[in-house]
């Protein structure tokens, strides 16, 4: 695993954007698995401006969402359809027919999810996925005891994550319950990870993900055991970390 601690969440966010443009410069076609959350906007930001002032080529790239919530429709100014398009594709070249991102819709979420998986193998495979992290150890809706080996499914949220994500919404109730997650075993398919993290809000969940034993109470330290995994974080996210990683 290799860990690079940045200055802020600026650097932070730069860092990610370089490493994943050089990935799209060097394969063109190449399949990229992209996350929701606050933590990865800077990233999208950087990307789209090197879009626009570098003509950093996305046309021929294939996306792969991590998850969406159970009965929130793509329009909905909280689904993560509604974000991705607001937040990057609507601003970068990306073909619409080669974005992937979960059905929360769909009349039978088993089938969805396996259909998703193998529309993952068929093309190929996820040649980079890009992960937050939740303060309570998360990666995409894997919640703490999700099985390490999973696969694509629906999992119902943990009060936790309903109550980091309510500011989001009107109220607690509006607050999806469910929603549809690659596994923690696809996500361990794919050929690279990139996992981010800012702030001091996460640091325990950092300490666990890069120093802790690997276990289910925190599915993000399961990456540990991933040969291309690479961590890049910020000083306050880094915070309880005890190795040197100069
Ligand atoms: P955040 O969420 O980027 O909004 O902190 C990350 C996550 O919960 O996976």
């Amino acid at each position: 695993m290799l860990v690079i601690i940045k200055e802020n969440y600026d650097e932070m966010s730069k860092e990610a954007a370089k490493q994943v443009a050089a990935l799209v410069r060097k394969k063109p076609d190449c399949v990229i698995g992209f996350a929701t959350g606050s933590t990865p906007l800077g990233l999208y930001k950087e990307l789209i401006r090197m879009h626009k002032e570098e003509g950093l080529d996305f046309s021929k790239i294939t996306t792969f969402n991590l998850d969406e919530y159970v009965g929130l429709p793509p329009e909905h100014p909280q689904s993560y359809h509604y974000f991705m398009w607001e937040n990057l594709f609507n601003h970068i070249n990306v073909n619409p027919s080669n974005v992937y991102i979960p059905m929360g819709m769909a009349d039978d979420i088993d089938a969805f999810c396996e259909w998703y998986e193998n529309k993952i193998k068929e093309v190929g495979g996820i040649d980079l996925q890009i992960l937050g992290i939740g303060a309570n150890g998360h990666i995409a809706f894997n919640e703490p005891g999700s099985s390490l080996g999973s696969r694509t499914r629906i999992k119902t949220l943990t009060e936790k994550t309903r109550q980091d994500n309510a500011r989001f919404f009107s109220s607690m109730e509006e607050v999806p319950k469910y929603a549809i997650t690659m596994g923690v075993g696809t996500i361990m398919e794919a050929r690279r990870l990139l996992l981010l993290a800012s702030g001091t809000s996460k640091a325990e969940a950092i300490r666990a993900t890069v120093e802790g034993p690997i276990m289910a109470k925190y599915p993000a330290t399961i990456v540990q055991l991933h040969r291309y995994a690479t961590v890049i974080i910020d000083k306050d996210a880094a915070s309880k970390l005890e190795a040197d990683y100069s």
